[in-house]
């Protein structure tokens, strides 16, 4: 097996993780805040970017599933586990791994406006702009990478590669 090609350091990852952390307590308003983390990518990122943070919040996690072609994403998600508490009348802070086309994450911001938040706000760690199918909001973005297929720091190949360190470029 191919082992990445390293594209962000995990020197650069943490320093990006720890700016990420100021911008957040800077722009989220203050209230009870409840951060929501896309299973299963977004769990490194989550647990590090958590950490930087000095306010009161609640961790949830929203566990995703991509219909069909698991390479071609349709932005019709199954929810494979729900959160377990209602945000209703909460700040939200939605974590992803990385945003693609857009597609998922449209669909998981229409999910939890649906369902009355305070406010919604999105932390993404990683996007790759050229390939933007739909307009969708982030407000929080750690790096944009290219258009290559990208795995590490919690971000996955066929559920491998998650632990690495660093994000590396996967070559077939
Ligand atoms: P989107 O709906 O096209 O934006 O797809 C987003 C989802 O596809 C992400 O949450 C990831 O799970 C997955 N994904 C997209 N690109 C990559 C990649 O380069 N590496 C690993 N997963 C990816
Ligand atoms: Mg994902």
């Amino acid at each position: 097996m191919n082992r990445p090609v390293e594209l962000i350091s995990a020197a650069a990852i943490a320093g990006r993780v720890l700016e990420l952390g100021r911008e957040i307590e800077a722009r989220v308003p203050e209230g009870p805040l409840t951060v929501v983390g896309v299973l299963r990518g977004a769990f490194v990122f989550m647990a590090d970017l958590v950490r930087t943070m000095d306010r009161p919040i609640t961790c949830d996690f929203l566990g995703v599933r991509s219909y069909g072609d698991a390479t071609v994403s349709s932005g019709v998600v199954e929810i494979t586990s729900d959160l377990g508490t209602a945000i209703s009348g909460r700040q939200v802070l939605l974590i992803e791994d990385i945003v693609d086309t857009g597609l998922t994450l449209k669909y998981l911001q229409d999910l939890l406006y649906a369902r009355n938040p305070e406010g919604l706000m999105t932390c993404a760690l990683l996007s790759k702009p050229s390939r933007r199918k739909i307009d969708v909001k982030v407000d929080f973005l750690g790096f944009e990478v290219p258009d290559e297929f990208v795995v590490g720091y919690g971000l996955d190949a066929g559920q491998l590669y998650r632990n690495l360190p660093f994000i590396g470029v996967f070559k077939l």
